[in-house]
C-alpha cells in the first residue's frame, strides 16, 4: 500500500502537525478514479461521484478533473459541487427541504431523484412557482437485498429509500402531464459495501421490466442510474469493476447508464495517523489507548468495521491479544478488538487503513475534541 511505501515522507508530516491525522494520497486516488475510466471506455456511461464519501476539495477537485459529476444529499453538498464548478449534478436524498429542492430547482441540475409521491408533489409546486422546468427521475425500491451491514443495505422492501414500482408508475404518468417537469431518468442504489454484481443484476432486470411497461404508457426513459455501492475491503484497494459492467452490458445499446461510486474512489486513498497514549493491562491482553477517537472514526463502532492497522514505529516481539480505543466516554470507542500485534510503545504513530471514505465526512465534535486536520499529499 502507498503508506508503507511513503512511510518516511509521512513521519516527516507527523512530526510537524497535531494528530490524529486524516492523510490523502493524490496518486492513489487517481488510480483508482482510473480503474473506473478505463473499464467503462467506449461505454456510454457516465459517472456521479458520491460526496458524502468524502467531500474534502482537495479530493472533489481531482475527481472533476476527471470529468466525473457529483451525486449530493444535501444544500450543503449541492453548494459545494457548484462552487467547484460541477456542471454534471445529481441530487438524492429522503428528506430534501423545500430551500434545498429550490437550490437544485434554480441550478438547474442534471436531475433530481424523487424519493416519495409527497416529494414528487413538493418539486412540481416549486417548478410551477419558479416556472422552471425541473429534470427529474424515481429512486425505486427494487427490495434487493445488498449491501456489508444491515444499516448500510439501502434497497430491502421497509427500507426508507426510494419508492415501490406502483408509486413510480403513478409518478412518472402525472410528471409526464406537467409543463414544468422533465422525465430524465430511472435510480435504484443497493446499498453499501457490495462485492457481488448479483444484486445488481436482479435489480436492474426489475428495471428493466418496469420500463417496458412505461413504454407501454408512452413514457420513454432511456438512463438509468444505478447508484453506488461497490465494495472495497478495508485494507485494499478496489477491485473488480469489469463485474460491474457486465452487469449493464446486454442492456448497454438501449440505455445509457449512471453510476455514483463513492467508497471505490476514496477510500483506499485515506489514513488516519494516530498517537499512542497509554496502555493497560488486564489480565493477558492489553487496552491500548490512542488520541483517534470515534469521532474521528465510526465506523467500527457502528458498522463493526474492521480497519486493519499497522504501527508505524516497527516494535520486536511476540504478538499478543490488544484492543485499541479512542479517548472518548464511550464503551463503543474502539477501533479494534483482540488484534494480534506486537505491543505498540507510548508515543507510537498507527496507520489506521482506508480512511478516505466514511472516515471525515462522517466525524463529528463529541466530547468537543474538535476535528482532525486532513492533508493532501
Ligand atoms: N448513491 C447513493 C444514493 C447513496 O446513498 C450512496 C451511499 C452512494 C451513491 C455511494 O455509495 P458507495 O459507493 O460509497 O458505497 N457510512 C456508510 C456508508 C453509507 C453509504 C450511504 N449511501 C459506511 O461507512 O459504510
Amino acid at each position: 500500500m502507498w503508506y508503507i511505501k511513503k512511510k518516511n515522507h509521512l513521519l516527516c508530516i507527523v512530526r510537524k502537525n497535531q494528530t490524529p491525522l486524516y492523510i490523502y494520497d493524490k496518486q492513489t486516488l487517481i488510480n483508482e478514479i482510473n480503474k473506473y475510466i478505463k473499464t467503462f471506455l467506449g461505454y456510454n456511461v457516465k459517472f456521479y461521484y458520491a460526496f458524502k464519501a468524502n467531500s474534502n476539495t482537495n479530493i472533489c477537485k481531482v475527481i472533476k478533473q476527471h470529468r466525473f459529476g457529483a451525486d449530493v444529499v444535501s444544500g450543503g453538498e449541492l453548494d459545494l459541487a457548484l462552487k467547484l464548478g460541477f456542471k454534471n449534478i445529481v441530487f438524492s436524498g429522503v428528506g430534501k427541504s423545500r430551500q434545498e429542492l429550490e437550490k437544485a430547482i434554480i441550478n438547474k441540475i442534471d436531475f433530481i431523484n424523487i424519493e416519495s409521491f409527497e416529494e414528487f408533489e413538493e418539486i412540481s409546486k416549486v417548478s410551477k412557482r419558479l416556472k422552471i422546468k425541473t429534470n427529474i427521475s424515481v429512486r425505486v425500491n427494487p427490495n434487493v437485498e445488498a449491501g456489508g451491514h444491515n444499516y448500510i443495505k439501502t434497497a430491502k422492501k421497509y427500507s426508507k429509500f426510494g419508492v415501490d414500482f406502483n408509486t413510480a408508475f403513478e409518478i412518472y404518468k402525472k410528471a409526464s402531464c406537467e409543463k414544468y417537469l422533465n422525465i430524465k431518468a430511472i435510480h435504484f442504489h443497493l446499498g453499501s459495501q457490495i462485492f457481488s454484481e448479483k444484486p445488481y443484476k436482479i435489480a436492474l432486470e426489475k428495471v428493466i421490466l418496469f420500463l417496458e411497461n412505461l413504454k407501454k404508457h408512452k413514457i420513454e426513459i432511456n438512463t438509468i442510474d444505478i447508484g453506488g455501492g461497490w465494495g472495497v475491503k478495508e485494507g485494499e484497494e478496489s477491485k473488480n469493476h469489469i463485474k460491474l459492467l457486465n452487469v449493464i452490458k446486454p442492456y448497454i445499446k438501449e440505455y445509457n447508464f449512471i453510476l455514483e461510486p463513492g467508497r471505490s474512489i476514496v477510500s483506499s486513498c485515506g489514513i488516519l495517523l494516530t498517537r499512542v497514549l497509554y496502555r493497560k493491562k488486564v489480565d493477558d491482553r492489553y487496552i491500548v489507548i490512542v488520541d483517534a477517537g470515534m469521532n474521528n472514526l465510526i465506523r467500527p463502532a457502528l458498522y463493526n468495521a474492521f480497519h486493519p492497522i499497522i504501527n508505524f514505529c516497527e516494535r520486536k516481539g511476540n504478538k499478543i491479544n490488544i484492543d485499541i480505543a479512542g479517548p472518548i466516554c464511550e464503551t463503543s470507542d474502539f477501533f479494534i478488538r483482540d488484534y494480534k500485534m506486537v505491543l505498540p510503545q507510548q508515543n507510537d504513530i498507527l496507520v489506521i487503513s482506508s480512511c478516505g471514505a466514511y472516515a471525515f465526512s462522517m466525524a463529528s465534535n463529541y466530547n468537543l475534541r474538535g476535528f482532525a486536520g486532513e492533508i493532501f499529499i
